[in-house]
């Protein structure tokens, strides 16, 4: 068989951390094929690719491409090697429009100066083939996440690569958007292109892979045909156990008291026809999930920029508590209250030259500090117990910038509901997390909502979005187009939400 890629037996220890993040991995994938590559967060997967990508070198091990032993021991040397890879975190330039993205770097290989409309054209076309909705002009730094994920692709598109690596590129995609991404695929594996897919999502993994690798702890756990292995066995094989989730909805006993109401929010964009949030009012109450649902570039992004204070509406009030705090700068939001798990962790979530255990309490500095001096002791034994509590794989002193994708969500995770007070933003809440994890943050948001906090629940998962919340409302050009709650949520099945979230069906918003 002829194979695209072959890693034989790879070693990679991380020498700042000693961390063993790859043990005798092997793996290969034939060509024109997809390779789904599994396992729990912190396995080892964002590692192997990096290695493949040349971002990191094995400390042993060999890599054949084409059949041909290779050493790959930077991204140009895996470029001329037609190797492309799209990262677990986006690398993009916002102050750079879509088609400078898309086409940084290859103007100087391919040895032409193009013109402004030339690159433009270029790209238009390229976006045209994939139906991807985007536009060659638009500044990258104005696009919702899941758009700028598509950006990441057509950049490797660009560079007609013939081993293309996905890390996690479905996290922030609304299941059409997947559906979509997955054409995508399957038409360049007809033009011969292999792939490497790392996704947490057994569903995609039985749509999209021929094969599948699975890891666990730094090990090669089996490699399997997909069409021989079902969900089931996927699941038990990644955590090495069977998982199951009971929600339970009625479990707040309590008054329903209003926390949070948004009155006539609107949002206008500079040059743009439409508003990006058009008078939108809602409240949100104790003892309650809100969930939000809505494809990329319907004004979630909008919403979540705006509950936590990074841009203020063009008209309507926010209140909290009865208090009017429309316009509160993030800081100030904070201060009053809020708990914000964002969904772009890397720049508004985390420091990450800066230690778990300084992140952790990056909130509460004044309950470490005495005489004007941080109490080293209290710190790490507040933050040992937190990393213990939220099953963080690193240590106190280890920068957040070593945490493979899944633990820095989960430190996150963990500062913010630390943090709380009574209410929180959770957007994309289980992003980058194993079934395992994202079971524990289920668990944990139906304690809080016990506690008589007021959760807001944003997620492009409409399993979880269904299973989690009370009401549930739905967003299509910056509207609210329905919010569903009692009966009409029981009722509701994903193929309910995206009919209102394609704006097939709308304007049947009922309810507080
Ligand atoms: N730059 C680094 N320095 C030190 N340790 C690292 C570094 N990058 C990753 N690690 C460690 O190596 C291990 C594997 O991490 P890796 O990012 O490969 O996991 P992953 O399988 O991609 O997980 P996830 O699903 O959470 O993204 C983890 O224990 C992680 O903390
Ligand atoms: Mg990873």
């Amino acid at each position: 068989m002829a194979y695209a890629v072959e890693m034989v037996n790879i070693v990679k220890r991380y020498s700042e951390t000693g961390v063993l993040a790859n043990n005798k991995v092997s793996l290969s994938l034939p060509k024109g094929k997809i390779l789904a590559l599994a396992g729990e967060n912190g396995a080892g997967k964002s590692t192997l690719m990096k290695i493949l990508y040349g971002l990191e070198l094995p400390d042993e091990g060999s890599i054949a491409v084409n059949g041909e032993g290779v050493k790959i021991d930077s991204p140009l040397v895996a470029n001329k090697l037609g190797i492309g890879m799209v990262h677990q975190h986006l690398m993009l330039i916002d102050q750079f429009s879509v088609s400078e993205n898309v086409t940084l770097g290859q103007e100087v290989t391919k040895g032409l100066r193009l013109s402004h409309r030339q690159r433009d054209a270029e790209v238009t076309a390229l976006i045209e083939r994939h139906n991807f909705p985007l536009k060659a002009e638009e500044r990258v730094g104005e696009l919702t996440l899941g758009q700028k994920q598509q950006v990441e692709i057509l950049k490797m598109l660009y560079r007609n690569v013939e081993l293309l690596i996905l890390d996690e590129p479905t996290a922030l995609l609304a299941e059409q958007e997947v559906d979509a991404l997955f054409a995508t695929l399957r038409e360049l594996v007809v033009k011969g292109v292999s792939i490497i897919l790392i996704t947490h999502k057994l569903r995609e993994i039985k749509v999209i892979s021929d094969y599948l690798t699975i890891m666990r702890g730094g090990e090669v756990v089996g490699s399997y045909k997909t069409a021989e292995i079902d969900e089931e066995e996927i699941s038990r094989l990644m955590v090495g156990r069977t998982l199951a989730f009971k929600t339970d909805k009625s479990s707040y006993q309590g008054e329903r008291e209003e926390v949070l109401r948004l009155e006539g929010i609107t949002l206008n964009a500079k040059g743009a026809k439409r508003p990006l949030l058009n008078n939108v009012s809602f409240s949100a109450f104790r003892g309650e999930v809100l969930g939000f649902a809505g494809v990329g570039g319907n004004g979630l992004g909008e919403l979540e920029s705006l509950l936590g204070g990074f841009v203020k509406p063009s008209e309507g009030h926010v209140f909290y508590n009865g208090e009017d705090i429309t316009g509160y700068s993030p800081r100030q939001l904070r201060h009053s209250g809020l708990a914000y798990v964002p969904s772009n962790r890397l720049t508004r979530g985390s420091a990450s030259q800066a230690s778990l255990a300084h992140n952790l309490i990056a909130t509460k500095v004044a309950q470490f500090t005495k005489g004007g001096l941080l109490q080293r002791r209290k710190i790490t034994a507040y933050s040992n117990k937190v990393l213990a509590d939220y099953a963080i794989k690193g240590g106190s002193d280890a920068a957040v910038g070593s945490l493979s994708g899944g633990n820095i969500q989960k430190l996150i995770l963990a500062r913010e509901i630390e943090h709380l007070h009574d209410y929180i933003i959770l957007s994309q809440p289980t992003w980058g997390l194993d079934v395992e994890s994202s079971l524990s943050v289920y668990n944990k948001m139906l304690d809080l909502k016990r506690r008589g906090v007021a959760l807001l629940l944003i997620s492009s998962n409409l399993d979880e979005v269904l299973a989690l919340s009370d009401r549930v409302a739905v967003f299509y050009g910056g509207e609210i187009v329905a919010l569903l709650e009692g009966e009409a949520l029981k009722g509701a099945t994903k193929e309910t939400l995206g009919a209102y979230m394609l704006g097939l069906k709308g304007g049947g918003v009922s309810g507080t």
